[in-house]
């Protein structure tokens, strides 16, 4: 159970690394494939982790729970609308930019909140 909770939280930081080097120092403005499944990623090893933390009676603060979902949905929603754009040749930007600086708020939550 440790290596599989171990194993999803590389997955959960690799979806950051995806979101965040693509969005904020990679591709500016564009909207790839790895924010895109990036971001999905984060939903789902976020919700991921907290089963298994709780499968293993770890406490798991539902308040902090519930503000990185939220955050990591509208990371998700920038990145989705902003690729549907994008392949109707309407890019923007602002979107990429709104969710690489959310992922950004996401980590800060994760590591910052005690
Ligand atoms: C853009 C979205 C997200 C980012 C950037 C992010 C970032 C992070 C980071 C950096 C950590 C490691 C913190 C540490 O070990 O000190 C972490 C851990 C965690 N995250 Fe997220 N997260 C995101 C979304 C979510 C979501 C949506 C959930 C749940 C619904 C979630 C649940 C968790 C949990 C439970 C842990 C603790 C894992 C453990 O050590 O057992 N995260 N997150």
């Amino acid at each position: 159970m440790d290596l599989l909770l171990n194993l999803v939280v590389v997955l959960h930081l690799l979806g950051l690394a995806a979101i965040v080097g693509s969005a904020v120092f990679v591709a500016r403005g564009v909207p790839t494939p790895a924010l895109v499944w990036g971001a999905r990623a984060q939903v789902v090893t976020g919700l991921l982790l907290v089963g298994l933390n709780q499968a293993a009676d770890e406490p798991v603060d539902n308040t902090k729970i519930a503000v990185k979902l939220v955050v990591a949905l509208v990371v998700a929603a920038c990145a989705e609308i902003a690729a549907g754009r994008d392949r109707r040749g309407q890019g923007n930007p602002n979107l990429v930019h709104v969710a690489g600086a959310l992922a950004v708020v996401n980590t800060m939550v994760a590591v910052l909140w005690t």
